[in-house]
């Protein structure tokens, strides 16, 4: 109990100061809750309002793809160079370090694996999510696929009530059926759905005229990487999709199948957040694969 006797007059009204009112880095989260707010700012770094998203979550519909057969031995390095984390509950409870205080986005939607039909899922819990202290939540959407369409837009709506209940962002993400033309036309249809029916966060991939894509989603879109590219290639689609208006990428094999991981995320890390040029975050890539580098902190571009 403070001591009454010691109740001091304040003095330092600011008189004459106006008290600012900060605008918000993320496109359409100006009107959101502190909560989720704070959580998306955990994400995406308020200086660049942008992301680096280290993706694998992959095993929980593959099983142990190459690249994430051991998650201790071959992500949990890569940790500390991602904005985030997105993960699915059992490698986050199992292998995670939780010393590490990184932002998770939580693969928050599950059932059914490639044996069998994708996407065929149910949401858990959000107090389990509330349990792990996550910052975000993702759920995936099949827009176009008439057997999961209906039951995936309804996982994100429902998860996107309950998000918005405890204050934790949620990403819809675009999962694209074989069948399905990768166009501008398509994601711009299913970033928007998305968007619409509650997502805080879109992730998608990158596809020629993404700026339109970008354009008509209300809300911050980061891309996947999607299958392993060579890594000037990858770097390519990371810079276009940035200057086509991405906050970020969620990317995985790009960075975990990589010949050189730490040193592919890095360089990832130079083109989201300093808008490096390919040719140069490539050149930054091959000098971190140097033996002699490996621990060095890259230049500013
Ligand atoms: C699929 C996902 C994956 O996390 C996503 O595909 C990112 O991984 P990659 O860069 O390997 O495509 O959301 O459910």
């Amino acid at each position: 109990m403070a001591d009454l006797d010691d109740l001091r007059e304040g003095s330092e009204y600011g008189i004459g100061i106006e008290q600012k009112t900060r605008g918000y880095h993320l496109k359409g989260c100006s009107n959101l809750d502190w909560g989720v707010k704070d959580r998306l700012s955990r994400i995406f770094n308020p200086k660049t309002g942008k992301s680096v998203m280290l993706a694998f979550d992959h095993g929980f519909i593959m099983g142990p793809t190459s690249g994430v057969e051991r998650v201790d031995l071959s992500i949990v390095p890569l940790m500390k160079y991602a904005d985030c984390l997105m993960c699915a509950r059992g490698i986050l409870r199992s292998v995670v370090p939780p010393s590490l205080n990184k932002p998770i986005c939580l693969r928050a939607d599950a059932g059914t694996t490639i044996l069998t039909k994708l996407n065929d899922n149910r949401i858990i819990d959000i107090e389990d999510a509330i349990r792990m202290n996550v910052s975000a939540v993702a759920v995936m959407t099949a827009i176009g696929d008439s057997d999961m369409e209906a039951v995936s837009i309804k996982n994100l709506y429902r998860m996107a009530d309950a998000g918005m209940k405890y204050g934790i962002p949620v990403m819809g993400v675009t999962a694209v059926g074989k069948d399905m033309a990768r166009d501008a036309r398509y994601f711009s249809l299913a970033a928007r759905v998305c968007a619409e029916n509650g997502a805080n966060i879109v992730k998608t991939y990158y596809t020629e005229g993404f700026e339109k894509v970008t354009a008509c989603c209300p809300v911050p879109i980061v891309i996947a990487g999607g299958k392993k590219l060579p890594e000037l290639e990858a770097l390519e689609l990371a810079y276009k999709a940035i200057q086509a208006g991405a906050a970020g990428v969620d990317m995985g094999r790009n960075v975990f199948q990589s010949e050189n991981p730490a040193a592919m995320i890095r360089a990832v890390s130079a083109v989201v957040h300093q808008n490096m040029k390919p040719k140069d975050a490539f050149d930054l890539f091959q000098t971190l694969c140097r033996p002699s580098n490996r621990g060095r902190k890259p230049k500013q571009a």
